[in-house]
C-alpha cells in the first residue's frame, strides 16, 4: 500500500480548492467512493463536517483510520462498502468525490454506481470524478494508448511501468469519455466541466446534481 501510494503521488488540494470555490465548507458532508488509504478524506477533513470515506478494502481502512486518529480527525468515518452497496445515512452529502476507483466497475455497474452516487448528494451538491478514461474515439485508440504506455517506467519503485500499464488496459474498466459521460447525464448529473489531460488518459469531471 506504501508503495502504491508512492507511486501514486496523489495531491488533493487542486481538487479541495475547486471544491471549495463550488461552496465546500464546515457544514459540508463529503463522501469518498473507493477512497483507499485516505489521501483526499482526510485532506477534506479540516474543511468540512463529516467526512465518509468508502473502500471495499479492509488493508486501505485501517490505514485510512490509523491515519485520522494519528492527525485527531474526528469526522471521518471510514466505512467498509463499494459503491454498489455503499447505504449513505444521515443528511445528504454535498460532495461525492471519487478518484481512480470506478474503473474497477464494467460499464453496467458504472451506470448503476453513478445512479447510486447521485441518490447520496443533495440537488445542486456536486460529484468530482477523476478515472483514468480513454478520451478518443475507437479508431484514434491505439494512437493513444501506445505513447502512454512507452511512456512507463523502467523500475516499479519509479512510478508505473509498461507492464502495469498494460494490465490497466487488459484488465481493467477504464471508459471512453463519451460512454461515461453519457452514463454521468443518466445518472441525473449535469457536467459542468470535463477536463483530459494531453495523454488522453486522465479525466476529471464536475458535475452537479439536477
Ligand atoms: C487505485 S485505488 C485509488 C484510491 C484513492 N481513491 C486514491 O486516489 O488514491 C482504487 C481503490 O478502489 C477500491 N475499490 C475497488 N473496487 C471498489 C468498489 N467496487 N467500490 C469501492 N471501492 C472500490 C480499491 O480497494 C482501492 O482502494
Amino acid at each position: 500500500m506504501a508503495a502504491y501510494e508512492h507511486k501514486a503521488r496523489v495531491d488533493p488540494s487542486e481538487d479541495l480548492a475547486l471544491l471549495r470555490t463550488l461552496g465546500l465548507n464546515d457544514r459540508g458532508i463529503v463522501v469518498d467512493l473507493g477512497a483507499g488509504s485516505g489521501s483526499f478524506a482526510l485532506a477534506a477533513a479540516p474543511l468540512c463536517r463529516r467526512v465518509v470515506a468508502v473502500d471495499v478494502s479492509p488493508a486501505m481502512l485501517v490505514t485510512l483510520r490509523t491515519e485520522a486518529a494519528a492527525r485527531g480527525l474526528g469526522n471521518v468515518e471510514g466505512v467498509r462498502g463499494g459503491f454498489l452497496t455503499y447505504a449513505h445515512q444521515g443528511d445528504p452529502a454535498d460532495v461525492v468525490y471519487s478518484r481512480h476507483a470506478l474503473h474497477h466497475l464494467p460499464d453496467f455497474w458504472k451506470a448503476l454506481a453513478l445512479a447510486r452516487a447521485a441518490s447520496i448528494l443533495r440537488p445542486g451538491g456536486v460529484l468530482r470524478l477523476r478515472d483514468l478514461v480513454y478520451a478518443c474515439e475507437p479508431r484514434d485508440i491505439e494512437r493513444v494508448i501506445e505513447p502512454w504506455l512507452a511512456a512507463g517506467v523502467a523500475r516499479p519503485e519509479d512510478g508505473w511501468t509498461r507492464q502495469e500499464l498494460e494490465t490497466h488496459v487488459r484488465e481493467e474498466y477504464s471508459p471512453f469519455s463519451w460512454a461515461l459521460e453519457a452514463m454521468l447525464e443518466h445518472a441525473g448529473f449535469q457536467i459542468q466541466q470535463a477536463e483530459y489531460d494531453t495523454s488522453r488518459i486522465y479525466a476529471a469531471y464536475t458535475c452537479v446534481k439536477r
